[in-house]
């Protein structure tokens, strides 16, 4: 039987997706108390690009629940020189109980998850980063106290991973997300209609908008990413330009709601998508958020491998 994987944000129904979220939260209040992996059985977790907080937080996450992690960097690996990732996976899956994957274009998870009977993770692609939009969830939860009916704003490159992940996880969580971006970087219109029609189920709503100030206006959450994304530093094109009216600094934030909270991935570049102010202010939770990478990952983990293994 094809396993459940997660390689996109919308891979998770509604209910699937809180029931994860519920998880991560008590995963957290009670850190070293959940072991699923204990054996320990391993978790292999393959890097196509740079990484700092997704490849430690899934590395100590995996030790957490009990397990072994085997972190691997592809270009040292077959399939970093041409081994059909089809058949990477089907050999890697007779080792591990999951697979994580940091790649390019999301096709290459569809093949590394072809064929495999355990879970594949999306570390992120060119396309999503749902791991990330789960720990933005859960921050969100704990400092807003729902997502259902809060208003996101998500303002700089809206054609980007991040962007896409906030349509679809945002909708899913019931939130009335809003995107906004400069002509040129506007969302696949594939995601931006699935985001709506999972809106539409769920209560939230789904906008893009091209006013960064239209955007921010009352929102709750104020969210913004890096305006160059890995594999994008040679292709020539001038973002500096059109993006600096999207840079989150002190007037634009003082357009959301008075107590909103401002997230961003990281890597930030500071003074470029987000000012110094902002970053260290009093509504950034940047690094609450970076934190709940670590409880969020192990209660997905912890999530796929009950679903599959029943
Ligand atoms: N936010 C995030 O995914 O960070 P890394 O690129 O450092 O993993
Ligand atoms: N959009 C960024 C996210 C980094 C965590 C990138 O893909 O590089």
């Amino acid at each position: 039987m094809t396993p459940r994987h997660f390689l996109r944000d919308d891979d998770l129904t509604p209910q699937e997706q809180a029931e994860v979220l519920d998880l991560a939260a008590a995963m957290k209040a009670n850190r070293f108390g959940h072991t699923p992996l204990a054996g320990p059985r391993s978790v292999a977790v393959f890097f196509d690009k740079a990484s700092l907080r997704t490849r430690l937080s899934f590395e100590a996450g995996i030790a957490e629940l009990g397990g072994q992690p085997i972190i691997v960097d592809t270009q040292n690996t077959h399939f970093g020189r041409g081994e059909s990732l089809s058949d990477a996976g089907r050999v890697v899956s007779r080792y591990v109980a999951a697979m994580v994957y940091r790649t390019h274009g999301d096709e290459r998870l569809a093949e590394l998850a072809s064929g495999v009977d355990v879970p594949v993770i999306n570390a992120l692609s060119d396309g999503y980063h749902p791991c990330q939009l789960l720990a933005d969830l859960l921050t969100i939860r704990e400092k807003l106290g729902a997502t259902q009916g809060r208003t996101l704003a998500y303002v700089g490159d809206a054609a980007n991973n991040m962007a896409h992940s906030y349509l679809l996880a945002g909708a899913t969580a019931g939130m009335h997300v809003r995107v906004a971006g400069p002509s040129g970087f506007d969302p696949a219109p594939a995601v931006v209609g699935r985001a709506a029609e999972i809106a539409a189920w769920t209560g939230g709503s789904v906008e893009v908008l091209r006013d960064p100030n239209e955007a921010v206006d009352g929102a709750h959450v104020v969210a913004t990413d890096t305006w160059t994304s890995m594999g994008q530093e040679d292709d020539g094109k001038d973002r500096l330009t059109p993006f600096r009216p999207y840079q989150i600094n002190s007037a634009l934030l003082a357009k959301a709601a008075p107590e909103a909270i401002v997230l961003h991935c990281l890597p930030a570049h500071r003074g470029e998508e987000i000012t110094d102010e902002v970053m260290d202010g009093p509504r950034s939770v940047v690094f609450d958020e970076a934190e709940n990478r670590l409880h969020a990952q192990k209660a997905l983990l912890t999530w796929l491998l009950a679903v599959n293994e029943g």
